[in-house]
C-alpha cells in the first residue's frame, strides 16, 4: 500500500481558535446550524470539532456535490446520519438539484420551534441559520443559489479578513455566512488521502503519482468496473499501486522511449478524469468504516 506524504500543510491554529470563538459567539443568534459536507467524502469533509462546537443546536447536513457521489452510498450516509439524529439532504449546488428541498427540510427540523412561535403569535419572525463547512465544500455556491443572485466570492484564506454577514432568503429566512477557516483533519492518513483525491488538499503539496496509485488501489477494490470500462483493464485484483498505474498508462498508450510508461502523465490523467466525473459517480468512504471505528 502506498503512503501519501503531505508537504507544507500550513496550520493556522490561531485562526482556527478565532473561528471557533466566532461560531460559539454567534450560536445564540441562530435557530439551527447547516453543515455542508462533500457527499463523496461525507465524514472526511467535516471539521472534527464541529459536533462539540454546535452542541445541542438543531442541525442539518447538506450533502453537497451529490451529483458526483454514488447515489446508493449517499442513501446509506443519510440513514447513518439519521441514526445519529441529524437529518441530511443531498444537493448539487452547481446545477441547483435538490436545493428546492432545503426550506422544507428546515421547516421539519424546526417544526417544534415554529409551532411554538406560531402559538405565541410570532408570525413572520425569520428563521436564522448558520452556514458552516470546510473550504471549497460549496458554501458560496449554496448561499448564491439560495440568494438567487451572484454575490462576490470571497476566499476563505487565512489572513483575509471578512466579517460575518446575514443573507436574506425569501421572506422568512436569514443565513449567517460565517467567515473563517474550518480545517478538516489533515493529520489522519485516511482522511488526508480522501481530501487529496477530491482536490480539497492542493495538488502542490502531494506527490501526484502516489496519489494516483492510492486512488487506483481504492478503485480496484471498491469500483473495479470503472477500471474495466474506462481503461479496459483486466485481471488487476492482485496488482499493487505501481503496477496499476503502469497498466492504466499502457492501456492509454502513454509511453516514453524504450516502451516505458509515462507514469506522471498517467497519474495526471487519472486524477483529472476522476475529478471531472469521467470515471462515474463514486463515494470514497462508507458509513460502515466509521461505525466499525
Ligand atoms: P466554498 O465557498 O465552500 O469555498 O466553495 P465554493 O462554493 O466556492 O465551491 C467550490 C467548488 O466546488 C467550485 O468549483 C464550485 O463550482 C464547486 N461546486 C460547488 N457545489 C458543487 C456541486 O454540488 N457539484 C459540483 N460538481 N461542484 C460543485 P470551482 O472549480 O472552484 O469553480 P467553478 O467550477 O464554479 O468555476
Amino acid at each position: 500500500m502506498s503512503e501519501l506524504t503531505i508537504r507544507n500543510i500550513q496550520w493556522f491554529p490561531g485562526h482556527m481558535t478565532k473561528t471557533r470563538r466566532m461560531i460559539a459567539a454567534n450560536l445564540s443568534l441562530v435557530d439551527a446550524v447547516v453543515e455542508i459536507l462533500d457527499a463523496r467524502i461525507p465524514q472526511s469533509s467535516r471539521n472534527p470539532e464541529m459536533d462539540q462546537m454546535v452542541g445541542n443546536k438543531p442541525r442539518l447536513f447538506l450533502m453537497n456535490k451529490a451529483d458526483m457521489a454514488d447515489p446508493a452510498m449517499t442513501d446509506k450516509w443519510i440513514a447513518h446520519f439519521r441514526k445519529q439524529g441529524i437529518p441530511a439532504l443531498p444537493v448539487d449546488c452547481k446545477s441547483g438539484k435538490g436545493v428546492k428541498n432545503f426550506t422544507g427540510a428546515i421547516e421539519q427540523l424546526l417544526s417544534e420551534l415554529l409551532e411554538r412561535r406560531k402559538n405565541a403569535g410570532m408570525v413572520g419572525a425569520p428563521v436564522r441559520l448558520m452556514i458552516v463547512g470546510i473550504p471549497n465544500v460549496g458554501k458560496s455556491s449554496f448561499i448564491n443559489r439560495m440568494a438567487q443572485s451572484k454575490r462576490a466570492k470571497v476566499e476563505d484564506r487565512p489572513g483575509v479578513t471578512r466579517t460575518k454577514q446575514w443573507v436574506k432568503i425569501g421572506s422568512n429566512m436569514e443565513l449567517l455566512d460565517m467567515p473563517g477557516v474550518l480545517w478538516p483533519k489533515f493529520d489522519d492518513q485516511e482522511v488526508a488521502k480522501r481530501l487529496a483525491f477530491t482536490g480539497a488538499i492542493n495538488d502542490d503539496v502531494v506527490d501526484i503519482e502516489t496519489l494516483a496509485m492510492l486512488l487506483l488501489e481504492y478503485l480496484a477494490k471498491t469500483y473495479p468496473e470503472t477500471l474495466t470500462s474506462r481503461y479496459k483493464m483486466t485481471e488487476f485484483t492482485e496488482m499493487g499501486g505501481v503496477e496499476l498505474l503502469e497498466t492504466m498508462g499502457r492501456k492509454r498508450g502513454m509511453l516514453i522511449s524504450g516502451g516505458e510508461v509515462n507514469t506522471e502523465r498517467a497519474a495526471i490523467t487519472l486524477i483529472d478524469e476522476y475529478r471531472s466525473g469521467k470515471l462515474g459517480r463514486m463515494t470514497l468512504e462508507s458509513p460502515e468504516e466509521h461505525e466499525n471505528g
